[in-house]
């Protein structure tokens, strides 16, 4: 199984457009596109998981998701979804061109995507259906981790909002996290044997940023202490320290054997 990392900024992406702080002002520290990533079982055939507003610019930048072979041919055969917030789903109306797409997602979010689909539907009918249980030779497993949601969407729908995939193919697992505000019962036996675990890397500790716990994200100095797997980190925001690979809590991460994922990381699992 093929995994490629297309984005690993929490949402505004880093450096933020509205954002003047040192480290987003700092010209030595690489931008990051927003949280995503693209599965593919056989090198042909690949899943979005997560659509983030930037992800015209991480197809064009990952040569497996270019068009081809034919005029018309794209490699994007289908989304996943591990929630309904923004950062993770505005790039669906990128994809408005695809005349079939086959957008995955647990229900209640697809419920807060109907107002999505309202604007999709009159450029192309597409598929919006439950995640199912095997795609392209790929078993997916979701585990729900929270049921923080977005803050557009007050449908009443009951949760889980947010959830994370634990992906399998021929032997090899990988999960995958990006949101996470407690780590939900069962979490490290759903991690156990993943030869990663990209996980929520918004925050490096608690307190980085005023009103930081509600938004519903562990830091990673806390899940470094609660988990004993190998940990890759996403979804970073920019007040996070770990953005510099100079910085004593970017060493930390990677002397315990963890490391911090960057836009391009491609993984054969
Ligand atoms: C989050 O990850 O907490 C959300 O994406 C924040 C947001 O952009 O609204
Ligand atoms: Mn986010
Ligand atoms: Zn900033």
């Amino acid at each position: 199984m093929k995994v490629i990392v297309l984005g690993t900024a929490a949402g505004g992406g880093f450096p933020q457009w509205n954002c003047a702080c040192p480290t987003c002002r700092n010209p030595e520290l690489e931008p990051r596109t927003q949280d995503g990533l693209a599965i593919s079982a056989d090198g042909n055939n690949w899943y979005l998981v997560n659509a983030s507003p930037d992800l015209r610019a991480q197809i064009l930048a990952t040569p497996e998701l270019r068009a081809g072979p034919g005029l018309r041919d794209t490699p994007i055969r289908g989304v996943l979804l591990t929630d309904a917030e923004l950062d993770h789903t505005l790039g669906l109306l990128l994809l408005r061109e695809a005349e079939t797409l086959a957008v995955h997602a647990p229900p209640a979010v697809l419920t807060a995507l109907s107002r999505f689909r309202d604007i999709t539907d009159r450029y192309h009918a597409w598929t919006w259906t439950p995640v199912p249980a095997e795609l392209d030779g790929i078993t997916i497993k979701t585990l729900a981790v929270s049921d923080k949601r977005p803050r557009y969407a007050d449908d009443p729908a009951p949760g889980p909002w947010v959830v994370a995939y634990r992906f399998e193919h021929n032997g090899g697992a990988f999960v995958y996290a990006p949101c996470v505000a407690q780590l939900p019962h069962g979490f490290e036996q759903f991690a156990a044997g993943a030869t990663y675990t990209l996980l929520d890397g918004t925050f490096y500790s608690a307190g980085e940023m005023p009103g930081q716990t509600v938004m519903g994200h562990l830091p990673i100095a806390t899940t470094i202490e609660q988990l004993d797997v190998p940990l890759a980190f996403t979804h970073l925001n920019n007040t996070n320290p770990v953005l510099d690979p100079g910085s004593p809590e970017r060493i930390a991460v990677e002397k315990s054997g963890h490391l911090i994922a960057d836009d391009g990381t491609r993984w054969e699992i």
